[in-house]
């Protein structure tokens, strides 16, 4: 059943997929919507809420998709209109909402809109992009796609001008200073919304808009935009939400949600690297640290929270000495890196270490917001950092031992990308049917902690208190919601460690761990003493009381 709650996006599960990657249903090698139809039992086994599609518009694929030809329609790759409409449908009766990307800041120069612009200064498009005789505007715009790209402008020699673009010079900005931009993207909104689309993850919102002496980034006049979006979704269109793209610093983030009035979510970019860091060099203070700095956000909004996604790990959001770390402890090998970030996926990214892997998913499910899973990060998918730009971490789902993965029936060579095949993570040892199978397996082990998750709303909804105590290598924090009060401590070293924790406000309480339903010590007016696994952690309810016996068997009548 599907939550009619309208703040459900706080409490919610999301789970990211490429159409391409997930299972492909008329054997051509590509993953479509048929393939996707087919597994949404297993999307539902494992407990998600929310699933976010990459772009399936049509498009060159010169980035992927985020290069879109045309907004209004299917890639015919992928299935047709229908196939939507059978996707919200199917996932709907499962109790799975869907969002797709909207990607506002950008089109593919194949779009007919710039086709037509580049024409002629007369073109009726003219005016969607930002054209200019000089290459010398707007000169304080930082350059994203460093490896790639030389500058914001390129020349067009069959318009004779200079077009603006953030990223791939073959992806031209659209120009919001003019309103038939601004309605034309509104169109393509609602037109989404009205096949029952559950809302949007809006790519790259920091540069909608330009204005000179500026960056070029968070623009007054992109909030009263974004604002505007969200004003028309309001009216006409229930429980839809807005996911914000915004790579940025937290207080620059936060604007984004407005008085609650502009996006429901936004990723919380910084913290990311911080996980990792975090877990490398056994210290809880860079995740303190970033919690810090991150403001209140409104309480009709969320953070989303994730350890990888279909880009590198980007590093845009760490200091020089930051990023060197990063580098230096998670790429070593330079192939590894990817522009300003980390080409790898989760997995291999922390060596495979099963409890490293849990550890920072635990991080992610109840630290303040909502956690977001890449698609086969919760098999603990490898990566193949040969292949080019960020394909390494785009590979095809691995669902069984068999041909291509059980991705695909067609012929290996027809298939989008390779499978990953290697002796450690390839498909005969990494995939969902024997993890299925086996209990203890890391997707089991997903599976039930999505479902305690949902047990209790103060993950979702609940405020944060970090506890400090002397030992810096154990991260403990308080969520507190309604009466309920839960514990969770981490452990950020490789080795052993004890924690003494003041919990005197708790005395005589008898925490419950709810992770393996485990009663704990009764809370004394004395320090708390809990010892912990090497990259250990608990997850205690400190909400029961002695006389609570609900577990016990003792309070079975025979
Ligand atoms: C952000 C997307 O996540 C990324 O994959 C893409 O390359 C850029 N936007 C540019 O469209």
């Amino acid at each position: 059943m599907m939550s009619t709650d309208p703040l459900w996006y706080k409490d919610a599960v999301f789970y990211e997929i490429p159409v391409k990657a997930y299972a492909d249903g008329n054997g051509d090698g590509i993953g479509d919507f048929q393939g996707l139809i087919g597994k949404l039992d297993y999307l539902e086994w494992l407990g998600v809420d929310c699933i976010w599609l990459l772009p399936f518009y049509p498009s060159p694929l010169r980035d992927d998709g985020y290069d879109v030809a045309d907004f209004l329609t299917v890639a015919e790759q992928y299935g047709t209109f229908q196939d939507v409409k059978r996707l919200l449908d199917e996932a709907h009766r499962r109790g799975i909402r869907v969002i797709v990307d909207l990607v506002l800041n950008h089109t593919s120069d194949r779009h007919a809109w710039f086709q037509e612009s580049r024409q002629s200064p007369q073109s009726s498009k003219r005016g969607f992009y930002v054209w200019s005789e000089t290459d010398r505007k707007y000169e304080k715009a930082r350059i994203i796609f460093i490896d790639t790209e030389k500058s914001n402008w390129t020349w067009d020699p069959e318009a004779k001008a200079f077009y603006w673009h953030r990223f791939f010079s073959h992806q031209p900005d659209l120009n919001y200073a003019n309103p038939e931009v601004q309605q034309a993207m509104l169109d393509t909104m609602t037109f989404w919304l009205d096949q029952g689309l559950d809302g949007f993850r809006c790519d790259a919102v920091p540069y909608l808009f330009e204005r000179e002496g500026t960056i070029c980034e968070n623009l007054p006049e992109t909030h009263d935009y974004l604002k505007n979006i969200r004003r028309r979704i309001d009216a006409s269109y229930q429980g839809r939400i807005l996911l914000a793209e915004a790579n940025q610093w937290p207080t620059d983030v936060r604007p984004y949600f407005g008085d609650g009035d502009e996006f429901h979510m936004a990723f919380h970019f910084p913290l990311m690297p911080r996980l990792y860091m975090g877990v490398r060099s056994e210290t809880r203070d860079p995740i303190i640290d970033m919690f810090t700095h991150t403001p209140e956000i409104p309480p009709n909004c969320q953070w989303c929270l994730f350890l990888r996604n279909h880009d590198e790990l980007t590093l845009e959001m760490c200091s020089g000495e930051e990023r060197d770390y990063m580098y230096y402890t998670y790429a070593r090998d330079p192939s590894m890196r990817r522009n300003i970030g980390i080409g790898r996926r989760l997995a291999p990214l922390l060596d495979n270490d099963r409890r490293k892997i849990e550890l920072l998913h635990s991080l992610v499910f109840t630290l303040p917001g909502s956690p977001i899973i890449y698609y086969g990060d919760e098999i603990g998918m490898g990566d193949n950092i040969k292949l080019k730009d960020r394909d390494g971490v785009r590979t095809p789902m691995q669902w069984t031992m068999d041909r291509n993965a059980g991705f695909s029936g067609c012929d290996p060579a027809q298939l989008y990308l390779p499978v990953v095949a290697d002796a450690v993570y390839g498909y005969q040892a990494v995939n969902v049917e024997s993890q299925k199978e086996a209990p203890h397996s890391l997707l089991q082990w997903m599976k039930r902690m999505i479902s305690v998750r949902k047990r209790f709303p103060a993950f979702g909804r609940g405020t944060i208190t970090f506890l400090r105590p002397a030992n810096g290598k154990v991260l403990a924090y308080l969520r507190r919601y309604d009466d309920v009060v839960l514990l969770l401590v981490h452990n950020l070293a490789e080795s052993s460690q004890a924690v003494e924790l003041d919990l005197t406000a708790f005395a005589g309480t008898t925490p419950m761990e709810v992770l393996g339903e485990a009663r704990f010590p009764t809370v004394t007016e004395r320090s708390y003493v809990l010892t912990l696994a090497p990259y250990g952690y608990y997850w205690l309810d400190l909400t029961l009381t002695p006389s609570d016996g609900a577990y016990g068997i003792e309070q079975m009548v025979l």
